[in-house]
């Protein structure tokens, strides 16, 4: 990052700026670039906003920061590593430095999410039972508890409403099976089984 030399009384003091310094707030030359990429890259994929139509890629808009920034630095460390993380974003992601990647993902933070799907079914019902409560015979903790009543989440838990059902259901799939490797959510799904993947996949999805 920048390096500043500076005179102080004949001695020369070295500043230099960590790239921590510019999490919160990008300089504005990294926002225009970030909103560039946005629009002109990523949008292709993710939509202009955020709010993509199809389902195989994840909707973005109105997701924490501190979780974007966590993804994008995932996919660069080839750390997260199911199939379509590795056919879609590694490439994407390892051209971006970490000033861009906080601009980015307070670009996505700051736009508004639109409603995906509407309508309840019984099979909603059933999810926003486990989502609300979990399933307590088989051990599944409610998923309110880390991803909030609202399920908008929180700091490093991820906003789940209105995300494309059949997206959620691959990542619950995938914790499972470990190819998306995050001890706690893998502890979240080992028990959960195929259905009540479905159900609260399905309920998520109607979510404001
Ligand atoms: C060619 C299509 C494509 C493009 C272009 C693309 N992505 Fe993705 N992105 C995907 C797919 C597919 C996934 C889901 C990967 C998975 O299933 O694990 C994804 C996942 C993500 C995620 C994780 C979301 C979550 O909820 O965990 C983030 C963040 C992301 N992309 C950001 C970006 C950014 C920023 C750009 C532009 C620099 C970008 N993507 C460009 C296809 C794309
Ligand atoms: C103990 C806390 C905790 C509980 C309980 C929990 N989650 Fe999570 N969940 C997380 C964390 C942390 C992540 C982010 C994982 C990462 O860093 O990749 C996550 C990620 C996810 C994702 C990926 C989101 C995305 O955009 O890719 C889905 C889907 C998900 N959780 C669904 C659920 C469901 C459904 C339940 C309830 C059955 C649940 N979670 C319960 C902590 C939790």
């Amino acid at each position: 990052m920048a390096r500043l030399t500076m005179w102080l009384g004949g001695a020369a003091v070295l500043i230099a700026c960590g790239s921590a310094a510019w999490a919160d707030e990008p300089d504005a030359t990294t926002r225009l670039y970030a909103e560039h990429l946005a629009l002109t890259v990523c949008g292709i994929c993710h939509g202009t906003a955020g709010n993509s139509v199809q389902p195989k890629f994840p909707r973005l808009a109105g997701q924490n920061a501190n979780y974007l920034a966590a993804q994008l630095k995932a996919f660069r460390a080839q750390s997260r590593g199911d199939p379509d993380a590795i056919a879609y974003m590694w490439g994407m992601a390892s051209q971006l430095d970490d000033a861009t990647i906080d601009a980015l993902a307070s670009y996505y933070a700051a736009q508004r999410a639109e409603p995906s799907a509407t309508g309840t079914s019984a099979q909603a019902s059933r999810g926003r039972e486990i989502y609300l409560h979990g399933v307590a015979p088989q051990g599944v903790p409610a998923c309110s508890s880390c991803h909030g009543p609202d399920a908008h989440g929180l700091a490093e838990f991820p906003r789940l409403a209105g995300q494309h059902a059949q997206y959620v259901l691959k990542q619950l799939a995938s914790f499972q099976s470990n190819m998306r490797n995050v001890a706690i959510m893998h502890g979240v799904a080992q028990n959960l089984n195929l259905a009540d993947m479905d159900a609260v996949a399905a309920f998520l999805e109607t979510q404001p």
